[in-house]
């Protein structure tokens, strides 16, 4: 949600915390702040400088374009999305204590913290901002920075300097991810290992509760034993390339997304799938009898898709859940059932709570994550990796298509019968799958086309059935995120139970009416669209010779099996709403109020 970027080493801080926070802009954008050291004119003493503006980075960065006396000390910065206090300049972090020692910034969230603003008020402490945050720095200003964070309930990433230790950065974690990069006689901290890409190579992933310093001449971590690892993020896949945007960039990714996904894995000549992450499961595996899928936003229309593909092709009855409703139900999940948690980012935080729900009641827990080393991948007990790369868009598109991709992959190594017709031609359609997606992004100046027609439009519904529905949803919920236009999902069937009260001329309805078994039943639902006028743009097969007398626009798709057809019909739905925000303007890789990952509740 927000960023964290923190340095100490022999260069100048500054301007490697700022490219750090570049990195991590796509997360949370609606102010951001530094804090540095520098050289005090008069007396020579080194003194703490605080940069805070609102809005984009940008703002940052020509606030302190000509502040080049930042000493080769340690800096550290942050980008804010607001939770408690508008986004202004006091209430950006950093924030710092009543005598401007302690400087501190921090992701997630202080659930205490009016408690505690009332014991330090009445100890007399001075606060300037609206943030559970400044909470934090007066609490270690009065308590210090153990007893502190004992005092805290909630979730914290934090890193703090203080003026009198120009060479020290202490940080800690919980419940919101924190990464320490190590290099030469340098460190870093960040939000996000993505972040860190291309400034080290090794990297400790910090786990909930451990806190400490890094310092010039190495680190200290505890109370558990830090783990060094690889960190294996190529930099250049998380740049934008020729793309005018990010979002447009990852969805022409989505065949190699699919191919990578599928990549040692799936082997229909030979009946075939393997996922290693299971193996350690396996036994457990064999014992389960249903699936609970939960997750949040476009990882629950995968999971939505992926509750038809395990009923289908394992033949285990199989539900989805809102992560955000799931934690609160008593207790959803029924007997020898595993819970499959599906997240991109894997930091979501109402998804790691479902997780840490199910898997203290003891059920098998299983992730579908495409951020390696992030805190469901960990927290899970066995998984499978999207391999997508970063996705940096805010709106979720590659990620999705590389879900799809390991939800088939996870319902056919489940199925006890890998030989069936149905297996074997899903196995099969599952390989050609990427040449499709290809074939449809190579038209993707008609989708811009009917994006400018639709244009006009302020309202929009978005049909479909069976697997289609999944995918009318997440359609729906892409042009909103990124257009801003009021879009809903509706399953095709459910039209005359209320929405088609709705329909005349100017609420477009995008049908997806691919040629399957609910196809007649969809042509049904449009002819009732059609006698009351609603303009209907249609997501069809190739060589449908009859939508064209229905609907008034129509977009051909490559034929493939129904269990997959979401991978295909999606991809000219994120076209056109990557296309319509595109032409209204829109910044459509940082769409308002939205962040990449949800790590607060
Ligand atoms: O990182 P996750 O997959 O757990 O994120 C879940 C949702 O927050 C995410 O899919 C969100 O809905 C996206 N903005 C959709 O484009």
């Amino acid at each position: 949600m927000c960023g964290i970027a923190g340095y100490i080493g022999k260069k100048e801080g500054l301007p490697i915390v700022f490219g750090t926070l570049r990195k991590l802009e796509y997360r949370g954008y609606d102010s951001a702040g530094v804090a540095y050291f520098v050289k005090r004119r008069k007396s020579g003493v080194k003194g703490v400088k605080v940069v805070k503006t609102v809005g984009k980075l940008d703002n940052l960065e020509q606030a302190i374009f000509d502040k080049k006396s930042s000493l080769a000390a340690a800096a550290i910065g942050h980008t804010r999305w607001a939770t408690h206090g508008p986004p202004n300049e006091i209430n950006a972090h950093p924030h710092w204590d009543c005598k401007k020692e302690i400087f501190l910034v921090h992701n997630g969230i202080i659930e205490n913290y009016k408690e505690l603003k009332e014991e330090l008020l009445k100890a007399g402490h001075h606060f300037r901002s609206q943030t559970d945050t400044e909470v934090a720095v007066h609490l270690i200003e009065e308590y210090g920075f153990e007893k502190a964070l004992k005092k805290i309930v909630g979730a914290y990433a934090f890193a703090i300097i203080y003026r009198k230790e120009p060479n020290k950065i202490y940080f800690a974690r919980l419940g919101s991810p924190l990464v320490v990069g190590v290099g030469q006689e340098e460190y870093y901290l960040a939000s996000d290992p993505t972040a860190l890409a291309g400034l080290v190579k090794r990297v400790i992933y910090l786990k909930d509760g451990q806190r400490g310093v890094l310092s010039l001449g190495g680190f200290k971590i505890g109370p558990t034993r830090p783990k060094v690892e690889p960190l294996d993020i190529d930099p250049e896949q998380a740049r934008k390339g020729d793309f005018p945007h990010f979002m447009l960039k990852e969805i022409f990714e989505g065949p190699e997304v699919v191919r990578s996904a599928l990549r040692g894995r799936l082997f229909p000549e030979r009946n075939l799938v393997k996922l290693g992450g299971l193996e350690s499961a396996a036994d457990k595996l064999k014992k389960i009898r249903r699936l609970e899928i939960i997750s949040c936003g476009t990882s629950y229309y995968s999971g939505l898709a992926g509750e038809l593909l395990f009923e289908e092709l394992s033949e285990l009855p199989a539900e989805i859940h809102l992560a955000s409703e799931y934690r609160y139900r008593k207790d959803p999940t029924q007997k020898r059932a595993a819970c499959v948690f599906i997240s991109q980012s894997g930091e979501t935080a109402d998804t790691l709570a479902a997780l840490k729900k199910a898997g203290s009641r003891g059920y098998l827990t299983l992730g579908v994550v495409n951020a390696v080393g992030s805190s469901i991948a960990r927290a899970t007990e066995a998984g499978v990796y999207n391999h997508a790369g970063p996705e940096i868009g805010v709106a979720s598109t590659k990620a999705f298509l590389s879900q799809l991709s390991v939800l088939a992959l996870m319902s056919l190594f489940l199925s006890k019968n890998k030989k069936s017709k149905t297996a074997k031609e899903v196995m099969r359609e599952l390989s050609a799958i990427p040449g499709k997606i290809k074939l449809i992004l190579a038209q993707s100046d008609k989708i811009k086309e009917l994006a400018k027609k639709y244009l006009k439009y302020k309202n929009f519904l978005y049909l479909g059935r069976g697997y289609n529905y999944p995918t009318a949803l997440e359609g729906a919920l892409k042009i909103k995120e990124i257009a801003y236009v009021h879009a809903e999902g509706y399953a095709g069937g459910e039209m005359k139970h209320g929405p088609i009260a709705l329909v005349d001329k100017n609420f477009p309805i995008v049908a997806i009416v691919t040629q399957n078994g609910v196809y007649e039943k969809m042509i049904s639902n449009l002819e009732e669209i059609k006698a009351r006028g609603g303009p209907i743009l249609a997501i069809a097969t190739v060589g449908d010779k009859n939508i064209g007398k229905l609907a008034d626009d129509v977009f051909y798709v490559p034929k493939t099996v129904r269990q997959l057809e979401p991978m295909l019909n999606v991809v000219p739905l994120q076209l056109f709403a990557y296309y319509f925000g595109a032409l209204k303007g829109y910044d459509v890789d940082k769409p308002r109020n939205l962040a990449k990952s949800v790590t607060v509740e």
